[in-house]
C-alpha cells in the first residue's frame, strides 16, 4: 500500500482512464475523490471504490470553470485537511481534417485539455503551497497530468487541435514542475497511446468516416502501430500514474512518461 493515507483527487474519473486511475490509487491505500463533469459517473466510481473498502467520495467538477475548481479544492481541503495527489486526467477529443477544422473544435479541445490543466494545477498548487510538507518525503504534493502520445508526436491524423492541446500539457508539465519544485511539489505526466475507452470508440467511428475504411481496419492499424502488439488498456496507464503518485517516484519531476507499448519512443 504505497499511497496509504494519502488524499488523491482525479478529474474525469467517471469512466475510461480516469476510473482506472481512481481504482489504482485506492488499491494503493489512498483516499480518493472521484470528480467528473458527469456527476453520476463520478458517484458510480466512488461507489465501486467503497465496494473495495476504499475511502472514496465523488464531486462534480467541470475543469474549465474556475469558480467550480476553487470550490472543489476548498471543499476537499476542508474535508481531508490536505490534498497530496491531484491527477489532471479529464480530456476530450474530436477529429477533423486540418483544413476543415472549426474554431469551435479548436476551442473545445484547448479549453478542456490545456486550459483545464492550467486552471486545476493553479488552484491545487495554491492549496499545496500552504500545506505542511509530508514528514517522510518532504513534499507538499504531487500533480500528475494525463497528456498523450499526441503530446509528443504531431503526425497523428486528423488531430491537429488535440495535438496542440496535448503538446501544451507536456509544456505545462515542465514549466510548472520547474516553478513548483522550490515549494516541494512535483509535476509529471503520462503519455498514453491507443487506449480502449469511450474516447477511442468515438475516434474509431470518426476515422471510419475520414479514411473511408472499416472499424476493423482502424483497429488493425492501432495494433500494427504498437510494437507490443495489442490495444492499450486503461490499467496500463493507471499503474504508471500510481507509480508517479507513490514514494518510489518522489525524486521525479517534469517528466512526461510514454505509456504506449512502444508506439512512440521520444
Ligand atoms: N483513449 C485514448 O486512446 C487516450 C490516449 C491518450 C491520452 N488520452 C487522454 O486520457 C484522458 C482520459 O481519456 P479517456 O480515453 O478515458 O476518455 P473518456 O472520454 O473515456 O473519458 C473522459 C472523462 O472525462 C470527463 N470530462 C470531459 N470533459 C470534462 C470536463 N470539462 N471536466 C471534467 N470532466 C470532463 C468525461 O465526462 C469522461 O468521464 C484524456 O485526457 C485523454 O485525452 C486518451
Amino acid at each position: 500500500m504505497k499511497s496509504q493515507g494519502k488524499i488523491a483527487v482525479v478529474t474525469g474519473a467517471g469512466t475510461g482512464i480516469g476510473r482506472a486511475i481512481a481504482l489504482a490509487l485506492a488499491d494503493e491505500g489512498a483516499a480518493v475523490v472521484a470528480t467528473d463533469l458527469d456527476a453520476a459517473s463520478a458517484e458510480r466510481v466512488a461507489g465501486e471504490l467503497r465496494d473495495r473498502e476504499a475511502n472514496a467520495s465523488a464531486l462534480r467538477l467541470d475543469v474549465t470553470q474556475r469558480p467550480e475548481i476553487d470550490a472543489v479544492v476548498a471543499e476537499i481541503a476542508k474535508r481531508h485537511g490536505r490534498i497530496d495527489v491531484w491527477c489532471n486526467n479529464a480530456g476530450v477529443s474530436t477529429m477533423n481534417r486540418f483544413v476543415d477544422l472549426t474554431e469551435r473544435e479548436w476551442d473545445f479541445n484547448m479549453d478542456v485539455n490545456a486550459k483545464g490543466v492550467f486552471l486545476c494545477s493553479q488552484a491545487v498548487a495554491r492549496q499545496m503551497m500552504g500545506q505542511e510538507p509530508d514528514a517522510a518525503s518532504g513534499l507538499r504534493g504531487k500533480i500528475v497530468n494525463t497528456a498523450s502520445m499526441a503530446g509528443k508526436r504531431g503526425g497523428v491524423g486528423f488531430l491537429a487541435h488535440y495535438v496542440a492541446s496535448k503538446f501544451a500539457v507536456v509544456g505545462l508539465t515542465q514549466a510548472t514542475a520547474a516553478e513548483l519544485a522550490p515549494h516541494r511539489i512535483t509535476v509529471n505526466a503520462v503519455c498514453p497511446g491507443y487506449v480502449r475507452t469511450g474516447m477511442q470508440e468515438r475516434e474509431i467511428a470518426w476515422e471510419v468516416g475520414l479514411r473511408g475504411v472499416d472499424a476493423a481496419e482502424v483497429e488493425r492499424f492501432y495494433v500494427s502501430d504498437t510494437p507490443l502488439g495489442r490495444i492499450e488498456t486503461p490499467e496500463d496507464v493507471a499503474g504508471v500514474v500510481a507509480f508517479l503518485a507513490s514514494p518510489a517516484a518522489d525524486f521525479i519531476t517534469g517528466e512526461a512518461i510514454n505509456v504506449n507499448g512502444g508506439s512512440w519512443m521520444d
